[in-house]
């Protein structure tokens, strides 16, 4: 299977268990509805999903035990973004070709839309019925907070203007996006191995590694593309001085860490045999990809 069918594949089966995690129980207020819809239903690339039902598949996993978990991550990411688009952090007016969460609604509802996407995340997760889901929502739970989203975020916010070296950038960003990335691939390998399985240290070295590579893509993205593409304005980052890898390091070097961490990757795969070569392609398309 190529590439992007494994991505169209996992794209359609989230669609359909995003919606239906908006009918485990009623919100009452419309407006707050309406903003959580519009950050959860409007499109992205889906990538945290399928990167579940892929490390799931490797190992093993029946692809309907992967759906809560695979909603549950994506929940956390849009939350991230409509919190990350605020005028408080980054102040952007454009997410996936549309107002971001705050401007197509107000910021005190885009807040409380971000809090209400988390809750739902851990709501969609403990409702699964699953052998280890004290496990599954204790990882999401780390990588989403202080530990891991969060706590990146917040060391984003506190670089801005404050020229971070190499190693507080890597910690930076594995933190921020890393974190939920890595979470991605261990909650599908967690739907069938247990937690001192060899082959979970394998995949979460290679979530690692896609993980920064990931973000590092990004802040490349922000000066090599366009907005049109991007569905983000391009330049904000230089824009806002944040502290991204082409600042640091120049396009060309950021372009040579991202290949590396891929060969890392890829590395980390050689254990796991021909069943994580849909997890290899996806590392590929992550510092491929043109938006
Ligand atoms: C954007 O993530 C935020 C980062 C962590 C870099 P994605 O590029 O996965 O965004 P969508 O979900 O496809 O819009
Ligand atoms: C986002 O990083 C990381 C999050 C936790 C949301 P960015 O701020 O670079 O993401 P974009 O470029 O706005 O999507
Ligand atoms: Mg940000
Ligand atoms: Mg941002
Ligand atoms: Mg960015």
């Amino acid at each position: 299977m190529s590439v992007q069918a494994l991505i169209n594949e996992g794209q359609q089966r989230i669609e359909r268990v995003l919606l239906e995690a908006f009918t485990l129980a009623p919100c009452p207020d419309s407006r707050l509805e309406r903003a959580m819809r519009y950050s959860v239903l409007g499109g992205g690339k889906r990538l945290r999903p399928v990167l579940v039902y892929a490390a799931g598949r490797a190992v093993g996993a029946d692809m309907a035990m992967l759906d809560a978990p695979a909603a549950a991550v994506e929940l956390i990411h849009a939350y991230s973004l409509v919190h990350d688009d605020l005028p408080a952090m980054d102040d952007d007016d454009l997410r996936r070709g549309q107002p971001t969460c705050h401007r197509a609604f107000d910021e005190a509802t885009a807040i409380l839309a971000g809090d209400a996407l988390q809750a739902l995340a851990f709501e969609v997760l403990a409702s699964a019925d699953h052998p280890r889901l004290g496990a599954l929502i204790r990882t999401l739970g780390h990588a989403s907070g202080r530990s891991g989203m969060a706590g990146g975020q917040a060391l984003d916010l506190a670089a801005v203007g404050n020229r971070p070296d190499a190693e507080q950038l890597s910690v930076l960003h594995r933190h921020k996006t890393g974190a939920l990335i890595t979470a991605s691939v261990r909650l599908g390998a967690l739907v069938t191995l247990d937690e001192s399985d060899a082959r979970l240290e394998a995949l979460t070295r290679y979530g690692e590694a896609i993980g920064l590579a990931f973000q590092i893509h990004d802040d490349i993205l922000d000066v090599t593309g366009s907005t049109d593409v991007l569905g983000k304005t391009q330049g904000a980052d230089a824009k806002r001085n944040k502290p991204t890898y082409p600042a640091l390091l120049g396009l060309d070097e950021a372009k040579r860490k991202a290949q590396a961490l891929l060969d890392e990757a890829l590395d980390a795969l050689v254990s796991l045999g021909d069943d994580a070569r849909p997890l290899a392609d996806l590392a590929r398309y992550m510092i491929e990809r043109d938006h």
